[in-house]
């Protein structure tokens, strides 16, 4: 019996989403979309096995071979640089990884800015390119909170409709990077299974 290909997929919506492109290429397996607390999944006959994970953790499991592929937002790609293999681009779960602050903010150039946000190693490598002195206050959520309460001068986040920030009184003020769902690899699993992969990734790709 071949080894099973292991799938880790983001719990939530955009993994409910991801799934359906898996299932309309040929991939399903029954289960997975049952309104259960069971996380692991398994189809000997498409010989794959899905599993639900944390997004934030999806790279992980990728990267350290417990997953061999796995689909996981750009964010977290450009956050933590795991050493995976980047395939492809599902073109789902499409937001933007933005500055943003009070409408009237003005940034004063010769003051060091504070920047509160999830996304540490984004936010210091975009003000890093640009040599602009920065303090980082990591915050876990509800970062909008942060510019309204004085705690931060802007925020580095991501936006998706623009209705928290519009809420907020808040505005996106520079774009940092488009983001979106990735198909992901563990390096050796790439090469040694291979055929399977690809066969993932062309079913995939006409789904987009
Ligand atoms: C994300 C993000 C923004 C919001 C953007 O937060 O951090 O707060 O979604 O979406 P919108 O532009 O459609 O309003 P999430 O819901 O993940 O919660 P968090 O604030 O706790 O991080």
């Amino acid at each position: 019996m071949e080894e099973l290909l292991q799938v880790a997929l983001p719990k939530g919506r955009l993994g409910k989403k991801v799934y359906g492109m898996f299932e309309s290429a040929g991939f399903s397996c029954s289960g997975v979309m049952d309104d259960t607390r069971k996380l692991i999944f398994e189809n000997e006959d498409t010989g794959i096995c899905f599993f639900w994970v944390k997004p934030s953790d999806v790279a992980i499991y990728v990267e350290r071979g417990a997953a061999d592929i796995g689909v996981v937002g750009k964010d977290i790609l450009m956050e933590y640089k795991p050493e995976i293999f980047e395939l492809l681009d599902l073109n789902v779960g499409k937001c933007k990884m933005v500055v943003a602050g009070k409408k009237d903010f003005r940034d004063k150039t010769d003051r060091t800015l504070r920047v509160a946000t999830k996304f540490t190693n984004v936010a210091k490598d975009y003000y890093g390119k640009q040599c602009r002195d920065i303090d980082i206050i990591k915050l876990n959520g509800s970062i909008e909170l942060a510019p309204i309460l004085d705690l931060s001068d802007v925020i580095v986040d991501l936006v998706e409709t623009g209705t928290t920030l519009k809420e907020n009184d808040l505005e996106p003020l520079e774009t940092v990077a488009p983001v979106s769902a990735r198909l992901v690899a563990n390096r050796s699993a790439f090469q040694f299974k291979n055929e399977k992969i690809e066969k993932i990734i062309s079913g995939l790709r006409r789904q987009i």
